[in-house]
């Protein structure tokens, strides 16, 4: 295993070729698909964004989209990503988990393993995420890694999501916030 970052549950490792099936399945799924795309991603759509994950690797070292797998079995249950944003030192977070993970917090727990990693190892200024204003499961986790709502935006999509009138949210963790967070003043006495 050569894992870039473990939590309690989830070993998070680089992604590879013999991933493209997994990937592929996990994008066949509907309800994983609710507010991503109407259709599953083709699997050679999938081979192709493999591709672009392996040339990021080489890119921006230390960022990029990872498999999540659970520590003890390494079943797969999914992806993160942590990518560089538009301006120095901005990361943004992305998550994608098969739906048998779900419920159990393991997206919150890789989220926030990946905003330390974002701040501490990779001294990221701040971290957003954005997910449709309808998607209420992701804003959750947003919500439950310290991330505060910023903003609501419009996109034109051809074939717009049922609640794409509603907009995409965008949420975000400072590197000031995430430190407060986690040294809280010492109380004497
Ligand atoms: C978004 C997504 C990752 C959220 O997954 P999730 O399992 O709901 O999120 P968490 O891991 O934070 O788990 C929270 C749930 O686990 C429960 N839970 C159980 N054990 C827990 C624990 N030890 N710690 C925290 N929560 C726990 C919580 O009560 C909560 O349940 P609820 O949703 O019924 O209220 C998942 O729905 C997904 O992959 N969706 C498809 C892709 C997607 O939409 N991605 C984001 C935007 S593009």
């Amino acid at each position: 295993m050569n894992a870039i970052l473990t939590t309690g549950r989830l070993s998070f490792e680089p992604i590879t070729r013999s991933d493209i099936d997994i990937l592929t399945e996990l994008d066949s799924d509907p309800e994983v698909m609710r507010f991503i795309d109407r259709l599953p991603t083709p699997r050679k759509a999938i081979a192709s964004q493999v591709e672009g994950i392996l040339a990021e690797y080489e890119r921006t070292p230390g960022f990029g989209q990872w498999v999540a797998r659970n520590r003890d079995s390494g079943d797969f249950l999914g992806w993160f990503a942590l990518r560089i944003g538009d301006e120095p030192g901005h990361g943004t977070l992305g998550y994608r988990l098969r739906r048998t993970a779900w419920g159990r917090g393991l997206a919150s727990e890789g989220g926030r393993g990946l905003i330390d990693y974002g701040f501490a190892d990779r001294g990221l200024d701040r971290i957003t995420a954005d997910t449709m204003s309808v998607n209420e499961r992701s804003r959750r986790v947003m919500a439950a890694v310290g991330m505060r709502y910023l903003r609501t935006y419009h996109e034109q999509f051809d074939d717009p999501l049922p609640g794409t009138e509603l907009g995409e949210v965008e949420y975000q963790i400072t590197r000031a916030e995430w430190q407060s967070r986690r040294s809280p003043s010492t109380t004497l006495g």
